[in-house]
């Protein structure tokens, strides 16, 4: 066992434990950024003025008129900024525009003694502006060929082989939506400036040292002059990782420019207009299966829609063809993928980061062409799973390749399917008006980032002369438990119980150049680093204590506030060991002038990609899990309810088992929100409002709430589950349980199905609202999916070419061709898997 994964014995890590902060998240104790404002004296608050077109030149800007509105102090515009007037890091997102790209896009912004007296400035700035066509749909964007970045291509094998072998080739498309993050908390960034130019910035961010270095550039001022603290965010799921720097550099440059602090937090309906959002996708595919329904060969073109500028949409796009295998063995696959520009705000990380999105893309073809294979989509599922010495479509050997049946068959059994399956075969076979259907899916999910560098980090740990401890890390708290399980692995390395631990804001002054808090890899890199600088204190204060005790430094161990030796010898306690108490020894120790804090550090190893070559083995390891859900769909309406799902999901050996389990439930959901509930319209009319969001509020934005929970909902961890080579045994858990939800996607499917007849084949659109399920029941009703073709078989000597499927289909109604077929319009070099070397891929 390796030392980092090795356990001591009685260790806090493994406790359940509630979250640090959950009194005071509860008792609204708990303070976040914009909390501050009451406690900062003579702030300045932010408002922004608005474009309301979705692409136009700014032609003219007059400030004048907001100057006069009682309460303005200063308006912000592009002539003001000292350094870079961008604030992304692909240099594509002007911080003040000179032609907005959305609807909604910051032309500038009003600081005001309030924030009433801002927003009338805002109100009063006189913007001309001279529209320009605009692009707002991913499948417009495709009709014009509108895509920004690279365009990557996955390749294993001979596509072409693989289809001649198939005994079926089946082709279709699909076009799902992205998500709003509909974090509790908005952006938020209050900064000030001290005597010496000095810049502090208190930013709701995942991402501290980014948002320092855009500050910096922004400002045109090196990072050491750039101080960011994140006390707490309230809910980021990846929409604080890239977002906030912008925010933060204009507050910082109103601070700069009056002497005064500044605050921007902005509210819920500038969060959703402004703020980019999970990306939705347009894919095409064609795929081939042996007559046992095993996969021989899948080629596929996901296009995501990237909105108006980069921002994460490479990485994101990487991580979703990485994701496209989800839990299944692909022989012969080609995948490329190319990224949207549409005018719409810049859509980003989003829990899962573009895994969910290539997931979805092989659970929806298989549940599709399940009934035409005549196999139940579970088994279909099932017969895929990956066995051991397999690699992915990019080259890593999947480790562990068991427990996706060992999670898969604890649901089977612990959730009793099969005599589920029969109950839910008699309900349906009584009921005429309402229907019920019961699916399981699997989630494999590959943990760490793609990009190799940013798997390290960093933490400080200092240890006062009273014996109490205080820890910083690079990690940042947003709601994920990240600083509980610190707190948990700090007390396991120094021996200590809990309370004499405190952990203190991530703040870039303590810990530099820090990666996100992305990737769910948080507690696994920022756990090595904190046990590292634990270790490096206890190492020094055994020395002391072997010392004073006359034993061998090797034979001190730290637990319970005590230092014990265990090496028998004269003197000793009744336990037969001598020991000192942690205090004593710390003392002890400063006398002998010994370091009592230490700066920890933690690199993944055996980390390699290829992102030109799109090959390599990117991840440390998967983390696996299975869902089963049950639902029942009212045949009138489409309303559905969620009678019951269990989850059976490895973490290995679990850190901390409620914090765990709370990222299971609220994973689960959010997946759930995203596939079934929440609908995020734009208006794609050609009204003047074209590319405005429709969807500016929770009033016309669904989100789930407690009436869509699972009425019975049973989440386990998987036992036995040690992970070697990682912090204390554990894996990540913050996005891999998010995909579990496509259990209740693919059950409302089937119960839709139901109500046509057996091995009816339906396609559902996502995400599944009433309205969708109500139009899979109608297609159900009728006949079942006619959009996936099938091709005639290659073992009648009838290749098909599959640019152009030749219509062949059971029902007889007019093909209609995939909108980008899968190997349509990708450049030469692009077909061999080489693209641009310089595109760089970030994550
Ligand atoms: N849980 C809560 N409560 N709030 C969040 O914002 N973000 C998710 C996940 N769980 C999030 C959350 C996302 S997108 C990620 S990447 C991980 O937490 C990040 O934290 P970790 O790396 O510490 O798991
Ligand atoms: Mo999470 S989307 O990696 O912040």
């Amino acid at each position: 066992m390796s030392h980092l994964s090795q356990r001591p014995a009685d260790p806090v890590v493994g406790r359940a434990l509630p979250h640090e902060s959950a009194a005071l998240h509860v008792t609204g104790a708990a303070l976040y950024t914009d909390d501050l404002v009451g406690r900062t004296a003579a702030v300045l608050h932010a408002h922004p003025v608005q474009s309301p077109h979705a692409h136009a030149r700014v032609t003219d800007l007059r400030i004048a008129a907001a100057l006069e509105v009682p309460g303005v102090v200063r308006v912000l515009t592009g002539a003001d900024v000292p350094g870079v007037n961008d604030a992304g890091v692909r240099h594509d997102e002007p911080l003040f525009p000179t032609e907005v790209m959305f609807h909604g896009h910051a032309v500038c912004w009003v600081l005001g003694e309030t924030l009433e007296a801002a927003r009338l400035g805002a109100a009063a700035v006189e913007v001309d502006y001279e529209p320009l066509p605009s692009i707002i749909t991913v499948r417009e964007a495709i009709e014009a060929q509108s895509f920004q970045g690279a365009q990557p291509v996955m390749v294993r094998g001979d596509v072409e082989a693989g289809f001649a072998r198939a005994a079926h080739v089946f082709s279709g498309e699909i076009e799902f939506a992205g998500q709003e993050h509909f974090y509790l908390e908005t952006h938020a960034s209050i900064a000030q400036v001290d005597e010496n130019g000095q810049i502090f910035i208190q930013s709701s961010t995942q991402h501290p040292s980014e948002t320092q270095e855009i500050v910096a550039h922004v400002l045109g001022v090196p990072s050491h002059a750039v101080t960011v603290q994140c006390l707490r965010m309230g809910g980021g799921f990846g929409g604080k990782e890239m977002q906030p720097h912008g925010f933060a550099a204009i507050a910082a440059l109103g601070a700069t420019l009056t002497g005064r602090p500044v605050r921007l937090r902005l509210s819920r309906t500038q969060d959703l207009t402004m703020t980019g959002k999970r990306h939705g996708f347009h894919a095409s595919w064609r795929v081939g299966f042996a007559d046992d329904g095993r996969i021989e060969a899948l080629d596929a073109t996901l296009t995501s829609d990237g909105g108006w500028s980069l921002d994460l949409s490479e990485p994101v796009l990487a991580r979703a063809l990485c994701h496209v295998d989800n839990a299944y063995w692909i022989p012969e696959v080609r995948v490329h993928g190319r990224i949207a520009k549409t005018h719409k705000t810049s859509q980003t990380a989003f829990r899962g980061f573009g895994g969910p999105q290539g997931m979805l893309v092989i659970e929806d073809l298989l549940s599709r062409c399940a009934p035409r294979l005549g196999l139940d989509p579970g088994d279909l599922r099932r017969r895929n799973f990956y066995a051991a010495g397999q690699a992915t479509p990019y080259g890593q050997v999947v480790r562990h390749p068991e427990r996706m049946e060992v999670t898969w068959q604890a649901v089977l059994d612990g959730a009793d399917i099969a005599s589920r399956q029969a109950e839910v075969a008699e309900f349906n076979r009584t009921h005429e008006d309402v229907k019920r259907g019961l699916a399981l899916t699997p989630v494999k999910f590959g943990i760490s980032f793609n990009l190799t560098a940013f798997n390290q980090a960093g933490a400080l740990v200092h240890v006062y002369k009273d014996g109490s401890v205080l820890i910083n890390h690079g990690g940042t708290e947003m709601g994920q438990g990240l600083h509980t399980k610190m707190l948990q692995v700090a007390a396991t390395t120094l021996g200590l119980p809990l309370e004499r631990i405190r952990l203190a804001p991530t703040r870039t002054d303590k810990v530099p150049n820090t990666s996100a808090t992305a990737a769910s890899s948080g507690a696994d890199l920022n756990g090595g680093a904190v046990k590292d600088a634990c270790e490096q204190i206890t190492e020094r204060l055994a020395q002391v204590a072997a010392a004073r005790l006359g034993v061998p430094a090797e034979s001190i161990h730290f637990h319970d506030g005590m230092a014990r030796s265990s090496h028998p010898l004269e003197g000793a306690d009744s336990a037969g060991t001598r020991s000192i108490s942690w205090e004593d020894l710390v003392v002890a120790a400063y006398f002998d002038r010994v370091q009592l804090f230490a700066a920890g550090y933690y690199r993944t190893e055996g980390l390699h990609w290829d992102s030109a070559i799109f090959q390599g083995s990117p991840f440390k390891y998967f983390a696996y899990g299975a869902a089963a859900a049950e639902v029942e769909v009212d045949g009138f309406t489409g309303a559905y309810r969620t009678r019951r799902v269990d989850i059976v999901h490895d973490v290995g050996d679990s850190l901390s088992p409620l914090i765990d389990i709370g990222q299971i439930e609220g994973g689960f959901v959010q997946g759930a929100g995203w596939l079934t509930l929440e609908d995020l319209r734009w208006d794609e009319s050609d009204r003047a409002s074209r590319g405005r969001l429709a969807t500016q509020a929770a009033s016309t934005y669904k989100l789930p709430s407690f009436s869509e929970m699972p009425e019975d909902f049973r989440v386990s961890l998987l036992e036995h589950a040690h992970e070697e080579g990682v912090v204390y045994g554990s894996k990540a858990v913050g996005e891999p349980p998010l995909m579990l939800a496509f259990s209740v996607r693919e059950a409302l499917r089937e119960a839709a199905a139901a109500f046509g007849p057996a091995g009816t084949s339906v396609h559902l659109a996502s995400p599944a609202t009433p309205e969708a399920v109500y139009w899979a029941i109608e297609q159900a009703r009728s006949g079942g999916d006619t959009t996936v073709l099938e091709e005639a078989s290659a073992r009648d000597g009838d290749v098909v070419d599959g640019r152009e499927p030749d219509g062949a289909r059971r029902d007889g109604a007019p093909a209609r061709l995939p909108l980008a077929s899968p190997s349509h319009g990708i450049p030469s070099d692009v077909e061999r898997g080489t693209y641009p070397a310089d595109a760089r891929v970030r994550r």
